[in-house]
């Protein structure tokens, strides 16, 4: 590691590839990330392998969603210029360590996740009782310490993996870091105004349905507002409302409050048309995915010589540590 990018804290973040992101993602984390980018030493992954621990059965559209999600961050204003942006199953060093960490979680921390419960209560129309899906946070884990990350970009709904990765990361130093601390325990760093709700009110999710994208169009996004729930109270339109219980007034606080609409829809477009030039051409991004990647391999290389060295099984011959050679 060059004593420039030491010099700098290290991000890592990502998001799991389900296809085209909505505003939710871009207030939750997105517009985050373009805002950290000059003050730290950032790596952003599509987390396709995240996106199989629930849609595993059917996979013909996970290299696609990939390609979504990266379309939507470089429009936003992620920059390969600043940061590694890469895609979690082109380096294959996160499944070494995810492998490596599963030896040492217990499965009463996985168990005890909140996401976990949750979405297995959630969603019932895939069958979430599969190892990978219990192994979740570790992957996530293997992710986040690959890179020896200082800093986790995320939203509130990712805080409990963060807080498993720093007790993964202890474990380890402890079982296999006495000569040398392998991994930092990262920090996450709660993105402000972190749920966005949904037109219903509810978070806004994909998987409830209630999205703004940020591909739509603006006939569709004012169609989308027309339809939101309102403050409950409020049954007619003469009726006065309630701004506080109100998801429309949620969303009038996070973008009004720097601008008006009109500056939204000024904002909003050139994001559009930034996207549009990759998804003329690709190509460009897949480049751009593929740069991220070689970049990404030679730091998890680094790291996964420490983790060797630190359990022992480095692959150099050391004739010490073999008994039967002494
Ligand atoms: N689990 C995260 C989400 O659903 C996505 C993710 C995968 C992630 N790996 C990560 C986030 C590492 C932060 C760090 O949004």
């Amino acid at each position: 590691m060059t004593s420039s990018t030491k010099s700098r804290k290290r991000v890592l973040s990502g998001m799991r590839s389900t296809g085209k992101l909505h505003l939710g993602n871009y207030v939750g984390a997105l517009a985050n990330w373009v805002r950290m980018q000059d003050e730290y030493e950032c790596f952003f992954e599509v987390a396709d392998w995240h996106a199989l621990t629930t849609d595993y059965a059917d996979t013909s559209r996970v290299k696609e969603n990939s390609l979504e999600v990266a379309l939507d961050w470089l429009a936003a204003g992620l920059d390969p210029e600043k940061s590694v942006i890469f895609i979690q199953s082109h380096v294959p060093a996160h499944a070494e360590l995810h492998l490596l960490l599963s030896m040492i979680t217990p499965l009463g921390w996985l168990e005890r996740v909140p996401t976990y419960k949750e979405q297995r209560d959630n969603i019932q129309d895939k069958d979430l009782g599969t190892y990978g899906f219990l192994g979740y946070p570790v992957l996530q884990s293997a992710d986040i310490l690959i890179y020896k990350a200082d800093v986790v970009p995320v939203g509130e709904d990712q805080v409990a993996h963060v807080e498993l990765t720093r007790e993964i990361a202890r474990r380890f130093n402890g079982f296999y870091g006495k000569a040398l601390e392998v991994f930092p325990e990262p920090q996450s760093l709660l993105t402000p105004a972190a749920k966005l709700p949904g037109t219903d009110g509810r978070k806004m999710s994909k998987s409830y349905g209630n999205t703004i994208l940020l591909t739509d169009p603006e006939p569709v996004v004012r169609q989308k507002l027309k339809t939101m729930v309102t403050d409950p109270a409020r049954v007619r339109r003469s009726d006065p409302g309630n701004p506080d219980v109100c998801p429309v007034g949620d969303l009038h606080k996070i973008f009004s409050d720097r601008a008006t609409m009109d500056k939204v829809n000024i904002g909003c477009r050139p994001m559009q048309e930034k996207r549009k030039k990759y998804e003329e051409n690709p190509r460009l991004a897949w480049d751009i995915l593929e740069a991220g990647t070689e970049r990404a391999r030679k730091a998890t290389a680094e790291t996964m010589d420490d983790v060797r060295e630190a359990m022992g099984t480095s692959l150099a011959y050391e004739p010490a540590k073999i008994k039967s050679a002494t």
